[in-house]
């Protein structure tokens, strides 16, 4: 009878075997205990030799990484290059490249040129030289990591990379608020989280302030027993897992948290009640719209000027003037150097509606840059009586064109931005952000 191998619990070869127990006996417990989930982000990694694709597809299994979209192909930085010309970048992109630093210099050069804001960059590399590392990260790399790389020392260098503490939040808020009621503003911040989501694909949570009267739920036909409300109750332990289990996932890259719509409850907080909350979900998405009711209070107030953007929605008359004006005055007030608010003007043309031209609106407001949405009954009132957005009902493409250009104009991921070329610039720059 001929010998038979001793099995080897599953790994096809002895030397998988061979580097599984030698990562796992290097690395203390402890260490692993730390790693904390990453947050939901869009990964695509480039990978060269085979056993670097092999560890970095086996990462993207990972619970810690159960929330990326982790997208791993063979290829080098070349492809990288080739393949994001005309795609958008994802949050992260992991590259494995050579040993020639001129051309790797010249290549992220390239590289930089078809990235969109915000894409940070992770290098996989041979090299181990504190200098060219200093260089490197000086031109915007985020960390340059020398192989051979295990899964855990991977899996925590990209962690550490969204969330550290010393780094900023990965999340942007935008703050979605109304001169007046009803005027739109929360279709309006619906129809642009689910833009930001499907167009720029980038994930989103929707979050509903307008506790008794909210809308999202209705807005996404979704009617989850869990809503805002539980945040707020559960707010002195409110940690990133307890409100993940609050989350409502509404598709691929949308979640909301939404208003649980009851009269339990008046809508009193303390002014930085919401604080460790928005700070929680930043820490969760790229993206995270709050959909704030048309109330003045403390707590509404801080929510709105903490944003980093902020979309200010006006019907075309004179009470909207006026509020949008003083809206807008209290804005530039107390955010300086900040960029200054969207401004749509909503429900235009409106038949036998006495209106002031949005041109003329914008210009009492001294703005030039408006959107102007069209009154709309038949579109907006079937959207809403089906739980869909503009853009899923397929027909009036004109409005869902309108959210679609405002999502990249908010999120900066938009052609204009990917073909802008300078040959001077420091071409990683926009890789750092
Ligand atoms: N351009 C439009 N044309 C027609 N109807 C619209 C348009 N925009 C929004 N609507 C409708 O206006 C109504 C009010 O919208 P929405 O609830 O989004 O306003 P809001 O400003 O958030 O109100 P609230 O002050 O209650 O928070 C909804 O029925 C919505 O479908
Ligand atoms: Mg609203």
């Amino acid at each position: 009878m001929s010998e038979q191998p001793i099995p080897t619990a599953g790994f096809g070869e002895n030397e998988d075997l061979h580097a599984f127990e030698q990562e796992f006996s290097e690395v203390d417990n402890s260490r692993l205990l730390d790693i904390r989930p990453l947050p939901r982000v869009s990964i695509s990694a480039f990978c060269v030799s085979p056993n670097i694709q092999a560890t970095v597809e086996a990462i993207g299994h990972d619970r810690r990484l159960s929330r990326v979209h982790m997208k791993s192909v063979s290829g080098g930085i070349g492809s990288a290059i080739e393949f994001f010309t005309d795609t958008p970048t994802p949050n992260l992109i992991l590259l494995e490249v050579g040993d020639d630093y001129e051309q790797l210099i010249r290549d992220l050069d390239r590289l930089a040129e078809v990235c969109d804001v915000g894409t940070k960059v992770v290098l996989i590399g041979h090299i181990n030289d504190v200098q060219m590392y200093r260089d490197l990260v000086r031109r915007g790399v985020s960390e340059y990591i020398v192989a051979p790389v295990g899964q855990i020392e991977l899996i925590q260098a990209l962690s550490d990379l969204f969330m550290s503490p010393e780094t900023d939040p990965l999340g942007k808020t935008i703050a979605f608020i109304g001169a007046k009621g009803g005027v739109g503003s929360s279709t309006i911040a619906h129809n642009i989280g689910w833009s930001i989501s499907s167009s720029n694909q980038q994930d989103v949570i929707i979050t509903d302030f307008d506790i008794a009267f909210g809308t999202a739920g209705l807005d996404f036909n979704e009617d989850p027993p869990q809503t805002i409300a539980d945040a707020i109750k559960a707010a002195e332990r409110l940690d990133d897992q307890y409100l993940e289990r609050l989350l409502t996932k509404c598709s691929e890259r949308l979640h909301l948290l939404t208003a649980p719509a009851v009269l339990e409850h008046t809508s009193d907080f303390d002014g930085d009640f919401f604080n460790p909350m928005v700070e929680l979900l930043q820490n969760s998405a790229p993206y995270t719209v709050l959909d704030l009711p048309h109330i003045w209070s403390e707590w509404n107030k801080r929510l709105l000027l903490g944003a980093d953007d902020i979309v200010l929605t006006a019907e075309p008359d004179l009470a909207n003037l006026r509020n949008a004006k003083n809206i807008l005055d209290m804005i530039a007030n107390e955010r300086h150097g900040e960029r200054q608010p969207f401004l749509i003007i909503n429900k235009c043309g409106m038949q036998k509606r006495p209106e002031i031209k949005p041109k003329d609106f914008a210009a009492a407001l001294e703005r030039d840059d408006y959107i102007e949405i069209p009154f709309d009954a038949p579109t907006f009132g079937q959207a809403a009586n089906n739980g869909q957005m503009i853009s899923e009902l397929g027909s009036s493409s004109k409005t869902a064109d309108l959210f679609d250009k405002l999502a990249s104009d908010i999120t900066g991921r938009s052609e204009v931005v990917k073909t802008s070329k300078s040959l001077f610039a420091p071409l990683l720059g926009k890789l750092k952000k």
